[in-house]
């Protein structure tokens, strides 16, 4: 057993332990082109989503973990919540921020590669889709320094294998990172960067929270998540911090001033995305444990890649209508649009102009969050049939939508535009009017439910 709580092992051994139908290990030998992500597709159509663990990748000596994120019990699980609190639970934890701690013996200095040694072509990295340009490494944690303020960050950015040292990546979400890179271009210097593989759910889960003042790291925010220090190593490249239990590090930087063609490459939103920042990452130095896994998210529109932007965008969503209006009850972003691009606010509706400050609010969160319907608390936000049947009864266009032309938006999301990456914003007001007689709902009560299931059972039909 693992004795790091941190790592990624500890969370799929406690996992097989107190959930064992959550972890699901292929023992048959399959290729790393295309069968992995087919294979976790094939189990979403079964409606299972485990974490899948290919002990034997054809060609490669490391074991492929993936589909860590698969579902949110998994997820819950790893914040000590239900289901139903996560959003919540994420919420109020990813604001108590812990500072890290620095261990000076990391799990992954076992194996050191470097100078001929250095080959990234011997991991077992999947190609996912057949539109994809090359196999991608999609559970790449990069980490950097602000070269102003020295503040680190670390997100999951898309790296394409290139050559056995070299790797294209697209930092489309142009938020810290983008930002750091473009700093130290302006200073006339590479950035220096280490890609991290292998890292807890949590450093998953924390490493996409936005909305988190300048000064803070992140890692003091999946110390949060944690409930405790999370453990840091320095690595070798500007003594840049990374997790001391991570199974993999490479160590780099992201080039100045040098633009290639990246992509295309299978994108959450469902489609293949030709659009791209276009950076190139150079390895310097690679080092891993002994018995080193591999870790990649499934691509395309899998849970693995979406769940968790639904879960801490529902926390940040909350997050912002909370400070203003105390009667939002919850935030959905379904996995079904992407995870991303709208999001369904359930609010007690006190006074008018309410749904608006909502929108509004929800929608300058981020640039991909670019819709958002607002319903009253009648309607179940997890049913989107319900909150089709909101909309299709309760929305008078001339007055309930809302639109905001011209907004910043997401680089990789279809509809923005080419040349200048911005789309129009949409508010949609689904709640009823307060002072009209409006239509009254049709309810049958749980009484009249219970009644119901006793006759049914007396006719043997339940
Ligand atoms: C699986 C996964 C893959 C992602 N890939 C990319 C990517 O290729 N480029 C990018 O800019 N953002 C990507 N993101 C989103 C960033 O990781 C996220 O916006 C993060 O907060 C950025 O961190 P930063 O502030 O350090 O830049 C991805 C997110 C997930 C969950």
């Amino acid at each position: 057993m693992s004795t790091d709580n941190q790592s990624l092992r500890a969370f799929v051994e406690q996992t097989e332990k107190n959930d064992p139908a959550n972890v699901l290990r292929i023992r048959e030998q399959v290729s790393q082109q295309l069968e992995m992500t087919a294979t976790v597709f094939e189990l979403d159509r079964l409606n299972k989503s485990p974490v899948v663990i290919f002990e034997k990748v054809e060609g490669f000596g490391m074991p492929v973990v993936t589909n860590v994120a698969g579902n949110r019990q998994l997820l819950a699980r790893c914040l000590g919540a239900t289901v139903e609190n996560l959003p919540t639970a994420f919420r109020e934890r990813c604001q108590k921020y812990i500072p890290s701690e620095i261990v000076s013996k990391p799990a992954w200095d076992e194996v050191v590669f470097e100078g001929d040694e250095l080959d990234l072509t011997k991991l077992p990295i999947p190609f996912q889709f057949t539109v994809d340009a090359a196999p991608y490494i999609t559970a790449g944690q990069i980490t950097a320094r602000d070269p102003e303020t020295g503040v680190d960050t670390t997100g999951f950015h898309r790296l394409m294998l290139k050559s056995k040292n070299r790797l294209g990546v697209s930092l489309h979400s142009r938020r810290r990172m983008y930002e750091y890179h473009r700093r130290a271009e302006a200073r006339g210097h590479s950035l220096p960067a280490a890609i991290v593989i292998g890292t807890h759910p949590l450093h998953y889960m924390g490493s996409m929270v936005y909305a988190y003042p300048p000064n803070v790291r992140k890692y003091d925010i999946i110390g949060g998540l944690f409930g405790e220090p999370y453990r840091l190593a320095r690595c070798g490249i500007e003594n840049l911090e990374v997790p001391a239990s991570a199974e993999i590090v490479i160590e780099g930087e992201i080039l100045a001033g040098v633009h290639e063609p990246e992509g295309p490459f299978g994108e959450f939103t469902g489609y293949a995305s030709h659009r791209s920042t276009q950076n190139v990452f150079v390895a310097k130095r690679v080092r891993m444990r002994r018995d080193a896994w591999y870790h990649s998210v499934v691509s395309g529109m899998s849970r693995d890649h979406i769940l968790i932007s639904c879960i801490t965008r529902e926390g940040e969503i909350l997050n912002a209508l909370k400070r203003n209006l105390p009667n939002v009850r919850a935030v959905h972003v379904p996995h079904k649009t992407c995870g991303a691009f709208l999001a369904i606010v359930s609010m007690k509706k006190i006074a008018e102009g309410e749904p608006r400050m909502a929108m509004l609010t929800a929608l300058g969160t981020e640039l991909y969050t670019k819709q958002v319907i607002v319903v009253d608390e009648d309607v179940d936000i997890y049913d989107m049939e319900d909150v089709m049947w909101a909309m299709a009864t309760r929305v008078r266009a001339e007055k309930d939508v809302l639109m905001v032309p011209g907004v910043k938006s997401a680089i990789i999301d279809p509809t923005s535009d080419p040349l200048t990456f911005t789309v129009t914003k949409m508010g949609i007001d689904a709640t009823m009017p307060l002072k009209e007689d409006f239509a009254q709902r049709l309810i049958i009560s749980p009484e009249q439910r219970s009644r119901a299931r006793d006759i049914l059972a007396a006719a043997n039909v339940i």
